[in-house]
């Protein structure tokens, strides 16, 4: 799987390859808009082709930063949007649900304007059924069938290539799949082990798993992945780093597992993209994957089972 251009290997998502490590970009609003474009561009140099945003992060300024500092694209990337909440700036969540057909439509509409696309490689359904985060109330409770028919509609007219979806248990991706989806994005960790399941139905039907929280998030109250103490031993272990061994063990755990890890740092950057050359021997992987089994499962309600 390992070429010199994308170490770590590649994988698939939809028609495209890409490298298994990308880059997550909703923090990118925080920095500079030097900074941020420094982190991107550095990205491109060490062969990240999987960049994920949204046109509710910012509000359009990632997207915005996104295009400042990569067009004209290459051929190679592959930008991954969602749709599903808009911006709204208030404390504390600065987002609302936008779940209803022709929002998401709109929303489509600001990705394109906003990254100076014509087709937006993939874009994720981003449906309000897994926790923590926002609630659908009133008319933002809309029937996945309805919001499918119109992400099929708008990849027909060539707005968007692929469709994937986001945040949804087992049955909403099985209720999906035959929209032929390329990805489906939840919060999986090393620590957080929920959705499982989704993970095994995603590599048997060749979708993309890719992880959200891979690093357990910047949001204050999560658990690290790099502060648990097995991780924290095995790193010591290795020479590398707690966020390395975890993005390492997802890497390891699921062939169709793609990663984009968030972050501001240009070294957190590399060392995020150096996980792919971490090779975890099988007792590492066993004492790994021993630490979901006993850690409190955060997002949705399926048990972790393997
Ligand atoms: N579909 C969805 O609903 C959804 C929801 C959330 C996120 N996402 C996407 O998923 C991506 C990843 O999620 P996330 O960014 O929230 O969480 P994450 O990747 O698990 O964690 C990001 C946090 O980890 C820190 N970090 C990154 N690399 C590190 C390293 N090598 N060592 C130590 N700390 C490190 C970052 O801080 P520094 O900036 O200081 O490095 C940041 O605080 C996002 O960027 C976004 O594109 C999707």
């Amino acid at each position: 799987m390992t070429d010199q251009s994308h170490p770590g290997g590649t994988g698939r998502i939809g028609a495209a390859t890409v490298a298994r490590v990308g880059y997550g970009a909703m923090q990118l609003f925080e920095p500079s808009s030097a900074e941020a474009a420094a982190v991107l561009r550095r990205a491109v140099e060490l062969g990240v082709n999987h960049i994920d945003t949204a046109s509710f992060y910012g509000p359009g300024e990632v997207n915005r930063r996104i295009r400042q500092a990569l067009a004209p694209y290459p051929d190679d990337l592959v930008i991954v949007s969602k749709v599903g909440a808009r911006y709204t700036g208030e404390d504390p969540v600065p987002l609302a649900a936008a779940q209803r057909p022709a929002e998401l439509r709109a929303a489509v509409e600001d990705d394109l304007r906003q990254l100076g696309l014509d087709c937006i490689p993939v874009v994720n359904l981003r449906r309000l059924d897994l926790g923590p985060g926002l609630q659908p109330e009133g008319d933002q409770i809309v029937d996945v069938d309805d919001q499918i028919a119109e992400m099929v509609a708008l990849r027909d007219e060539g707005k968007i290539g692929a469709i994937g979806i986001s945040a949804v248990p087992l049955d909403v991706v099985q209720r999906a799949l035959p929209a032929g989806i390329v990805c489906v994005q939840n919060p999986y960790s090393l620590l957080d082990r929920s959705q499982e399941a989704t993970l095994d139905l995603c590599a048997t039907e060749g979708v993309a798993w890719v992880p959200y929280f891979p690093l357990g998030s910047a949001f204050p109250g999560f658990p690290k992945v790099a502060d648990n103490p097995v991780v924290a031993e095995i790193a010591g272990e290795l020479g590398v780093t707690g966020a390395q061994v975890g993005l390492a063990w997802l890497l390891a755990h699921a062939p169709n597992t793609l990663l984009i890890p968030g972050t501001r740092s240009i070294a957190h950057l590399e060392e995020n993209r150096g996980a792919a050359s971490v090779t975890l021997s099988a007792d590492a992987l066993a004492r790994l994957d021993a630490v979901g089994a006993t850690e409190p499962q955060p997002h949705g309600v399926q048990p972790f089972r393997r």
